[in-house]
């Protein structure tokens, strides 16, 4: 194989991943899938060649002139997609989160691996320029022994109603953005093992039609389907001691914030705008760091994905990954049901 040909499905954040695998010199995308045939059609001619479009992704996984699949889809339909593709040998890189809840997740990943297919998250916070620059730092030992974080991306009115996934039972702010930041500092920390959750979460705001996105007020019967989380706050525990405070919020009278913060032994740093403390020859020391223009992160994330496929690179993120994810994030929101710090059972390979 000299080149992957790729299936987009759904037409949102299919597009940027989609286009990234179409500019890839070593990808091809040759098929769409949605149930909306016109966004289908508004993004083919986005294409540089001609594409098929399916409205039945059944029929999509049974075409062999697709190697692999883009995912992208409202949460709730992640893994019956992926489990019908990777049933039929093809590859998969799937949007966050990974899943609409614990169980589907670990379907997909205990199918997905013994398929022996390449398995893929499309992480567009992990891939990002800054955090892979914290990344390589930590790598490199430049920040000690890490023992704390704290993760949060806070919004003021930015709950999605676009499509009814992000706010029926399977969605919400948890699952929807503090997958973002818990992933990225859990990749940061060197994916230790999360032991459990202490959290609080509700819908504060979702419910009574306020904190829509751009502060747009949604028909009465759009919002009365919020059945999903708009909020959540939480710490989860790690093998060692180590301890991530996270939060998400869709909606809230606080300032905007989308942001992550490393505790080190020898240096910390913020993600936004990206900085990093150290003590030297007794005094503070705070570095800001502008990062020279490089990839997009959806670029990287196709590059390695193609990469993984056709020379049999190492998956840098797993739906293994995308499991113990969603794994801390049922256990914030279960904790926060049911009052009580959860366990975690983490999939650790
Ligand atoms: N930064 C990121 O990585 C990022 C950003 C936005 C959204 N997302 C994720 O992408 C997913 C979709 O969000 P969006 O904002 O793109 O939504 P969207 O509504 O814009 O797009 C989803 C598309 O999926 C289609 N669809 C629904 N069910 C389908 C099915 N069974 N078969 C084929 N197509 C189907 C819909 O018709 C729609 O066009 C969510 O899981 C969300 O979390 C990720």
């Amino acid at each position: 194989m000299k080149e992957v040909r790729a299936a987009i499905v759904g037409m949102g954040i299919g597009r940027p991943n989609g286009q990234a695998i179409a500019r890839n010199p070593r990808g091809r995308v040759v098929a769409l899938c949605d149930l909306v045939e016109e966004r289908m059609q508004d993004f083919a001619k986005e294409l540089p060649a001609p594409v098929k479009l399916y409205t039945d992704y059944q029929k999509l996984c049974r075409d062999p002139e697709v190697d692999a699949l883009f995912i992208g889809t409202p949460n709730q339909w992640h893994v019956p997609i992926a489990l019908e593709a990777v049933r039929q040998g093809k590859h998969v890189l799937i949007t966050k989160p990974l899943a609409d809840s614990e169980s589907a997740a670990a379907e997909l990943v205990a199918a997905a691996e013994a398929a022996g297919v390449v398995n893929m998250m499309s992480l567009s916070t992990r891939f990002g320029a800054e955090c892979r620059y914290l990344g390589r730092l930590a790598a490199q030992g430049y920040f000690g022994e890490m023992y704390y974080a704290r993760a949060r991306s806070i919004r003021r009115s930015g709950i999605p109603a676009w499509n009814l996934g992000f706010i029926q039972a399977g969605g919400g702010a948890f699952r929807d953005m503090g997958v973002h930041v818990l992933d990225a500092v859990w990749w940061l920390l060197g994916q230790p093992k999360p032991v459990s959750a202490l959290a609080v979460a509700g819908a504060k705001f979702g419910p009574r039609g306020l904190g829509y996105w751009d502060y747009e007020v949604p028909k009465a019967e759009t919002y009365r389907q919020f059945a999903a989380d708009d909020y959540a706050g939480g710490f989860i525990r790690f093998e060692g001691g180590l301890g991530v405070q996270v939060e998400s919020f869709w909606a809230s009278h606080q300032p905007e914030e989308f942001q992550i913060e490393l505790f080190g032994t020898e240096a910390g740093a913020r993600l936004s705008p990206l900085t990093l403390y150290r003590t030297v020859e007794g005094a503070p020391q705070d570095t800001t760091v502008r990062l020279p223009k490089g990839p997009e992160a959806w670029d990287v994330i196709a590059g390695h994905f193609i990469d993984c496929i056709l020379d049999g690179t190492p998956c840098s993120a797993p739906l293994r990954h995308g499991l113990i994810v969603q794994q801390m994030m049922e256990a914030v929101l279960q904790s926060a049901a049911t009052g009580g710090e959860v366990r975690i059972d983490a999939a650790m390979a």
